[in-house]
């Protein structure tokens, strides 16, 4: 894929279903008694990988297009997979239907795509292992082979890291547990898990401590089939976001965007960095906060670098933006610092070397640092862009190539498709030369 340099970014934009919460809907849809319709699902390759294991498990699903009816089999319906259930790039899908798995009376194995085999699971063989399953890996890495036993034990865990994938696994599996199940988070993630439980019946009680909360469900409680509209997604708009702010002369208008306050860490460090971002039209739909969303390029004007260091919890506030977070990095004057970003080095790819590399590559001046990075203004040059089959490298990159002089090639453009199948066509359509 090449890309040139824009003038400005202008139009209206329909973003894809939130891909966080389709995954989800999908789940929560297909073990809840009834039939579920889902609305605005994300048209994606990561949330397909969800439906496609779901219907290995014998879960009726009809699509069409981005709606997306499930026949819930309720909590004792699902059905032993005759072949390996294939997560694709999906590390949402791995792990949070690893929690459900945990449970059945019946085993099954999950498997990857090269990048998701490399990716942690001790993280929620731990917690499940706790609980009674018998989980096999490769040295913590998939395939996991979940040697179904039926119910498990109830337990209390408090997350090593900062993960809402771990959370949500050791909830789901809690509904196939003996008595309460309890995780603690010292540091709030995405509560999209606690939020649709609820939706579909399930009482979710959330109470708060001292440091962080503790967030407990009780097996047995059946789910009940229900419809909802899945916001757009949030870390699709922040490409958008990120190129409207930085040139001049944009005006980006991005309706029903979920706008979880476990999700806007990357709006509260644009607006202190200078950007003009408004949110409007604010309502909830599917238990979830969405707005429109207005992004207004005015010019970037100077803050103190004190400002410009990113650290601690909001942090995991904004941990899918930290790619397009580097790019707004380079055009504005302060350089941008972020860290506490360790685990940035286990997503889809290694993100902080992707970062570090590819912005070294478009002539930028970066300090790489084991959690993080720190990147100054740079002038920016068209490059060949290696995405590291990375969806949100490829992507952040893509809006890196608007911003710099001569041509820019992305490697492994398709990626884009785990998350925004039509990034490239949208961009086009707002892009003004
Ligand atoms: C997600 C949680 C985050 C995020 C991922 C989606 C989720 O991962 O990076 O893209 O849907 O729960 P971690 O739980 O590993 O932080």
């Amino acid at each position: 894929m090449k890309i040139l340099s824009a003038r400005s970014v202008s139009g209206t934009i329909g973003l894809p279903g939130d891909k966080s919460i389709s995954h989800r809907a999908a789940m929560l849809s297909a073990i809840a008694d009834g039939t579920s319709n889902i609305h605005n699902f994300a048209a994606s390759e990561d949330c397909s990988s969800t439906l496609d294991c779901l219907s290995a498990l014998g879960v009726n699903i009809e699509l069409n297009g981005t709606a997306v009816l499930v026949h819930g089999v309720g909590l004792g319906g699902l059905k032993e997979p005759t072949n390996p259930l294939d997560c694709g790039n999906s590390g949402t899908t791995m792990r949070l239907i690893s929690g459900i798995l945990a449970g059945q009376p019946f085993s099954s194995t999950l498997i990857g795509d090269e990048s998701l085999s490399k990716r942690p699971m001790k993280r929620i063989i731990g917690p499940l292992s706790e609980m009674g399953a018998s989980i096999e890996s490769v040295d913590g890495h998939a395939p996991l082979i979940i040697n179904g036993r039926g119910a498990l034990r109830p337990i209390e865990y408090t997350l090593p890291v900062a993960s809402a994938q771990i959370k949500s696994c050791v909830l789901l599996a809690g509904l196939w547990a003996d008595g309460e199940t309890s995780v603690i988070e010292p540091v709030p993630t995405r509560d999209h898990t606690e939020r649709m439980l609820r939706g579909f019946g399930v009482d979710v009680t959330v109470r708060d401590l001292d440091k962080g909360k503790r967030v407990s469900v009780s097996g047995g409680s059946r789910l009940t089939a229900c419809d909802m509209t899945v916001p757009s997604d949030i870390s699709s708009a922040a490409f958008f976001v990120v190129a409207a702010a930085c040139l001049k002369g944009s005006r980006i208008v991005m309706p029903n965007v979920g706008i979880n306050p476990t999700r806007t860490g990357l709006f509260e460090v644009l607006r202190r960095l200078g950007a003009d971002t408004a949110l409007s039209d604010k309502r909830e739909q599917a238990g979830e906060l969405v707005a429109t969303v207005e992004v207004v390029g005015r010019g970037l004007g100077a803050v103190a670098q004190a400002e410009a260091i990113i650290d601690g919890p909001v942090v995991a506030n904004m941990i899918d933006e930290v790619p397009i977070l580097a790019v707004f990095g380079t055009q504005i004057e302060s350089g941008l610092e972020i860290r506490g970003a360790g685990e940035l080095r286990v997503k889809e790819s290694d993100r902080i070397h992707s970062i570090v590399e590819n912005l070294r590559r478009m002539n930028a001046n970066v300090t790489e640092y084991d959690d993080g990075f720190r990147v100054e203004r740079s002038h920016l040059k068209g490059a060949e862009i290696d995405s590291f089959g990375d969806h949100r490298i490829a992507m952040a990159f893509t809006i890196a190539g608007l911003f710099a002089t001569g041509e820019t090639t992305i490697l492994g453009a398709e990626s884009a498709a785990v998350s925004f199948p039509d990034f490239f066509e949208t961009l086009q359509s707002v892009t003004v030369r």
